[in-house]
């Protein structure tokens, strides 16, 4: 019986390869002459010499498989590339598709080379399409963002334009921040710089008409400004006070624009709880060359007003500016009836009835019958924005 090797096919019984032996036949002296052995006398022990092992691999695909990556190993070895294009393909088997640095090259057949061409030609538009269709991508994208941008900035505009709370929120807290973090100084630093580079020192018309440029042209700024700035000269010499009071200083624009117009024995008490404001506020009010009428008290108005009396010896007020956070007009207004500081004839004037508003106060002292009030539709300061400012004369 042969022996039956599932790669090598039929292999003769290691008796049957003795010369002079057959396994039919028991006895060597009964044999008959030697036949032709049934397996070539060079391979003695079943082991196939090269031609039979070339065959056997031709008919086996496991050995093939394993051939082709040994021939395939050693070629990415000596020369960097595969040693056949019929080889297994390196990506195929997890293997470098080149040797970085190997100086040999494969060799080549005419054959290999015309397929080596055409299938680097194939890549090569492969590559181009890709490539094309990545332009295509980024194009796109780019002309998207471009366009999406143009509109948020046309919508911005339109936004800014017709939405106070919109250019409000642009101006104070965008713009003022990233100009503070930029200029490493605040809004009010720059306005006082503005002051001394630009106004005539002791003369305030040249230090309000500075302010009024700056922050017109430049910053916007909460000052009284110079539409409104108008009805308060007015009412200031209406009311011709000697004693004057005003909530909220900021960087003292209205308070120049009341000292100003006082006369000599009169003076004016402004409130600020801004430290950083009241002292810029104290460089301007320098400038202007009015700090003789002009005293900031620093704190807020609530704790200051029960407080003026004693230590600012004010008995009665004849005029009173209110121009601080609009939520204290109302309670302040009180505050000021309750400690006794109004007589007849004190004069109070509100900024900012319509906007930001202080509907309480209005209705307070509209519907008080010791107020007479009168109303002055002006504009918000800088801005085209409706705005108003409320006068009452307390009545006793
Ligand atoms: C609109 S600004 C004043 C503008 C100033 N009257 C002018 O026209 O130049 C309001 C100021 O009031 C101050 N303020 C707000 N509430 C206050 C309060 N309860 N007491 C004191 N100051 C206050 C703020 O810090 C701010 O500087």
């Amino acid at each position: 019986m042969q022996r039956r090797n599932p790669r090598l096919g039929r292999l003769p019984r290691l008796d049957s390869c003795l010369p002079g032996s057959s396994p039919l036949q028991p006895s060597f002296a009964e044999a008959p002459a030697p036949s032709p052995p049934a397996c070539d006398p060079r391979r003695p022990w079943g082991i196939p010499v090269p031609e039979d092992r070339a065959r056997a691999v031709r008919q086996s695909p496991g050995l093939r498989r394993k051939r082709g990556l040994a021939r395939h190993s050693a070629a990415m070895l000596l020369y960097g590339s595969p040693a056949s294009p019929r080889g297994p393909r390196p990506s195929d088997q997890g293997l470098p598709a080149r040797v970085p640095g190997c100086l040999l090259a494969p060799p080549q057949t005419p054959r290999r080379r015309g397929r080596r061409r055409r299938s680097q030609a194939g890549g090569a538009e492969k590559g181009r399409l890709r490539c094309r269709m990545l332009e295509g991508w980024i194009l796109t994208i780019l002309v998207s963002v471009g366009v999406g941008s143009l509109l948020f900035m046309v919508a911005l505009v339109i936004l800014l334009r017709n939405n106070i709370h919109a250019t409000m929120f642009w101006n104070e807290i965008v713009l003022e921040k990233i100009t503070n973090f930029v200029m490493d100084q605040s809004k009010e630093q720059r306005i006082l710089n503005s002051v001394s580079y630009n106004a005539v020192k002791g003369d305030p018309e040249s230090v309000l008409d500075c302010i009024d440029n700056y922050c017109s042209q430049k910053e916007w700024a909460m000052n009284v400004g110079d539409e409104k700035g108008v009805i308060l000269d007015k009412v200031v010499e209406e009311a011709d006070p000697t004693i004057a009071l005003e909530f909220g200083t900021y960087v003292g624009y209205s308070a120049i624009r009341i000292a100003r117009l006082l006369k000599p024995n009169a003076r004016l008490l402004t409130i600020e709880f801004n430290p950083e404001f009241a002292s810029i506020a104290r460089e301007i009010i320098e400038i202007a060359g009015l700090s003789e009428k002009i005293t900031i008290i620093e704190g807020h108005s609530q704790d200051i007003i029960p407080q003026l009396r004693e230590k600012y010896q004010v008995d009665k007020v004849d005029f009173v500016f209110l121009d601080h956070w609009k939520e204290r007009y109302c309670p302040d207004t009180i505050l000021l009836e309750e400690c006794g500081y109004l007589k007849k004839g004190s004069i109070l004037l509100a900024d900012n009835i319509v906007y930001p508003g202080a509907p309480d106060f209005v209705k307070y002292i509209r519907s008080h019958k010791s107020f007479d009030c009168t109303n002055y539709p002006s504009h918000l300061e800088y801005m085209k924005v409706e705005d108003a400012m409320e006068k009452a004369v307390y009545m006793g």
